[in-house]
């Protein structure tokens, strides 16, 4: 599917992995729909992209008014342009690690359970159920009568969770978990379904690593030996949305590292 004159919702398009999707897309002459919690950055980055072809929209995707509103307005937006939502690019989430019982042999609260889950999983999984009903409608493209495609962001945590990743893990599992499901879904009306797994990606998130953390990382890099950078995260969004035959799959981006166990 072509980027150009087709409408792309990004979550989490304010800041890292999200971020340079968003600019990669409307490099690409997309035009982007930006959902974040994080209204400065947000509308930053649409002063920067311009507002002919980039929206900001305010969203909790934790909440699903929230996000439903910012739906509604970006349909509103596609109809006044005439250019079509092409698809939706889940990439708001959060880490927020904590082990399951803790050296005080305190259980992991289930706020901080809820914190992760509710944003990675519910989120992810709201923005699409609320984004689909308007993908169904846009008009097919030729040949194949293609109307979109889904892009979530999963995590080597979804395979290789390391300590302290329970939460996390379990959240970008089901995450990649329900591609294949999703994919069967909605295949009949011409819509894909893609996931990326990064590993280690440059990012505000992957600022707040500890050394200890990030030290254990770089020792099990394969090649090359250096986190990601969000440029290579949305060059192979910007690849899953041209090349159609990808679909049903989770993708791994992570230079052939395997997280270790041990920190
Ligand atoms: N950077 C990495 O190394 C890495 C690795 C694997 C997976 N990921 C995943 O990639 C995605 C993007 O992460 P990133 O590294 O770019 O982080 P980031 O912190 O730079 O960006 C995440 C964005 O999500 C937004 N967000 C958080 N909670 C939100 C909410 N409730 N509603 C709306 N927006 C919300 C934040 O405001 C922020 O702009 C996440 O799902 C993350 O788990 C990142």
């Amino acid at each position: 599917m072509k980027i150009q004159d087709r409408t792309f919702i990004v979550t989490g398009g304010a800041s890292g992995l999200g971020l340079a999707t968003a600019k990669e897309l409307h490099k690409n002459g997309g035009y982007i729909s930006i959902m974040d919690m994080n209204s400065e950055a947000g509308e930053t980055l649409v002063k920067e992209l311009g507002t002919e072809k980039a929206k900001f929209f305010e969203v909790d995707v934790t909440k699903t008014e929230s996000i439903q509103t910012a739906v509604n307005e970006t349909a509103q937006w596609t109809k006044s342009t005439g250019i079509e939502l092409g698809g939706v690019i889940t990439a708001a989430g959060v880490g927020f690690p904590g082990k399951i019982i803790d050296r005080h042999n305190e259980p992991l609260a289930m706020e901080s359970i809820d914190f992760v889950l509710n944003i990675n999983l519910r989120g992810t999984l709201d923005t699409i159920r609320l984004a689909l009903p308007h993908m169904t409608q846009v008009t097919p493209t030729h040949p194949d009568g293609e109307r979109g495609i889904i892009v979530m962001v999963a995590s080597s945590a979804a395979f290789d969770g390391q300590p302290g990743q329970v939460a996390y893990a379990a959240s970008k599992g089901a995450v990649a978990s329900m591609t294949l499901p999703l994919t069967r879904d909605i295949a009949q009306y011409g819509i894909r379904a893609v996931t990326i797994a990064p590993s280690l990606f440059e990012s505000n998130m992957t600022k707040l690593l500890s050394n200890k953390v990030r030290k254990s990382l770089e020792r099990v890099m394969e090649f090359p030996v250096r986190a990601g950078k969000a440029e290579e995260f949305a060059a192979l969004v910007r690849h899953c949305i041209e090349n159609s035959m990808l679909n049903g799959t989770v993708l791994r981006l992570d230079g052939g590292m395997r997280m270790p166990s041990k920190l």
